[in-house]
């Protein structure tokens, strides 16, 4: 990822770099050249009307001669002059014809005679030369041709100039590559380091680390949201983790005591006179049903955290009717009234759900409600949901036990033991599950005082009609 970031980054950089680096060494070379160009141009045209007015004048060879040494020797230009017929009259500098030479036959000078500037760039002696071939003409009128004159410069000092201004050019270019480098690697980095802080945390995470992680980015937005998607699910794996830790430590802890003395009685049984074994037995079946209504407290609450169930309209009336007649006969042995006064609309809940919670709440009041006093199952419609209470007249809950009545395996300093009680389970599970129905079903569970002067638990139920909000 980060080499192609580079890889754009750096081609876009070269595109750019060459497209204004090339046409500007180019346009300088050319400037040189014509400025150049010009200059001979000058001096040929200065020197031209100079050697005419020298010819009108009537000026000896050694004359000519002198005024092409003193123009050399004044611009360090080379110079030929020729006569109308194309015959070199005057010559000065490296490389020249001399005097007599004909060059009537030199395209340039032919040109020039017929009355038109030329600019040629040719070779002499190896080094590149720039000849600007101009015509004499005569003063007057007519104005015509009567020779050609050929002022040449070398070309070396453009050339190292041209070539120094490419060095130049090319070093820009490189400093410009070097911070652009520079810059690019930064910015590369700083894409790629947040995804590769995810991927490590990825990683971690697959092996098992659950306490990873990453850091949330500002920029861009769509690395900030993934690395917080990625933070709350590792958040919510790991606390989905460690309570099913912690559940299967707790279930674990709690199966090994009746499973201890489940093995103690059958221990016994081994040993003991046939005539005692009765007692034993008995002592066994016991703690069979004892763990069996454990595991099956355990598995309600397992199940309780399926949140995939699907849930309907559960009419209230009818199941507070049917707990009341399934715990008539329970709460007649104990002398306590059952009393149910409902007028509520449905609820939406899990088949069975409400049963479950119920029994739960009833086989609590029934521990600690006394003789001739009543359990009151309430239900009333407030605001968008059915308040549903089940009240005794026992002796209620401190704030302190109420803090945590709905933790797994909590039961109160000296809570009835109801060991080999059919109805009650004893271990602690009852709130636990009650509470985590009545969430899974979008509800919330709280414990009040009630008037009758014991423990109200006060459920609110999600109204059927009303679209689900909660349910975790
Ligand atoms: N109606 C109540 N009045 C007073 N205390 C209560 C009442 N309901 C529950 N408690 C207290 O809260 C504790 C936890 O209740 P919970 O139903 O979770 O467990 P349990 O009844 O002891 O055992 P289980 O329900 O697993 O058979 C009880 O042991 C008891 O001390
Ligand atoms: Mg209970």
């Amino acid at each position: 990822m980060r080499r192609r970031l580079l890889i754009s980054y750096l081609s876009l950089m070269l595109f750019v770099v060459l497209a204004l680096a090339l046409p500007l060494g180019l346009s300088f070379d050319n400037a040189e050249r014509r400025r150049l160009t010009s200059n001979v141009q000058n001096e040929a045209y200065v020197f031209a009307l100079r050697t005419n007015a020298a010819l009108e004048e009537g000026a000896s060879p050694q004359a000519l001669a002198e005024l092409a040494s003193a123009f050399r020797h004044q611009t360090g230009l080379s110079v030929v002059v020729t006569d109308g017929d194309g015959q070199v009259i005057a010559a000065s500098g490296p490389g020249e014809p001399a005097v007599g030479d004909a060059l009537a036959e030199r395209r340039e000078i032919a040109t020039a005679l017929r009355g038109r500037q030329v600019t040629t760039e040719r070779e002499v002696a190896g080094e590149d030369v720039l000849s600007v071939t101009v015509p004499v003409l005569a003063s007057g009128a007519s104005g015509a041709p009567v020779g050609a004159l050929r002022v040449s410069s070398s070309l070396a000092p453009v050339t190292e100039h041209t070539r120094e201004n490419w060095l130049l050019l090319a070093a820009l270019c490189s400093i410009i590559a070097i911070v652009v480098l520079l810059v690019s690697l930064l910015l590369a980095r700083s894409f790629t380091r947040p995804l590769a802080e995810l991927s490590d945390g990825a990683a971690r995470l697959g092996e098992g680390d659950l306490s990873v992680r990453v850091r949330v980015p500002d920029d861009p937005p769509e690395l900030n949201r993934l690395a917080q998607s990625f933070n709350a699910t590792a958040e919510r794996l790991e606390t989905l983790v460690r309570s099913q830790q912690a559940f299967v430590a707790d279930a674990s802890h709690q199966l090994r005591t009746p499973l201890a003395a489940l093995s103690l009685r059958l221990e016994n049984l081994e040993a003991e006179d046939p005539e005692f074994r009765v007692d034993d037995l008995d002592g066994a079946r016991r703690e069979v049903q004892r763990l069996a209504r454990l595991v099956e407290g355990l598995l309600t609450l397992a199940r309780a955290e399926e949140t995939h169930a699907p849930s309907g309209p559960v009419d209230v009336a009818s199941i507070v009717a049917g707990r009341r007649e399934a715990w008539r006969v329970a709460a007649e042995g104990h002398g306590v009234q059952l009393v149910a006064d409902v007028d509520a609309p449905p609820v939406r809940s899990v088949s069975g759900r409400l049963e479950q919670v119920l029994d739960n709440l009833i086989s609590n009041a029934l521990d600690v409600a006394p003789p001739s006093s009543a359990v009151v199952m309430e239900a009333r419609r407030e605001d968008d949901h059915v308040r549903l209470e089940v009240r005794d007249a026992g002796p209620g809950m401190t704030p302190e036990q109420r803090a945590r009545a709905f933790d797994r395996f909590w039961r109160a300093e000296g809570s009835p033991r109801r060991e080999g009680v059919p109805r009650g389970g004893g271990f602690g599970l009852g709130l636990a599950i009650v509470g985590r129905l009545v969430k899974a079903d979008g509800g919330t569970v709280e414990l009040a005082d009630a008037p009758e002067g014991g423990l109200a638990v006060i459920l609110r139920l999600p109204m059927a009609d009303v679209p689900a909000t909660a349910g975790v």
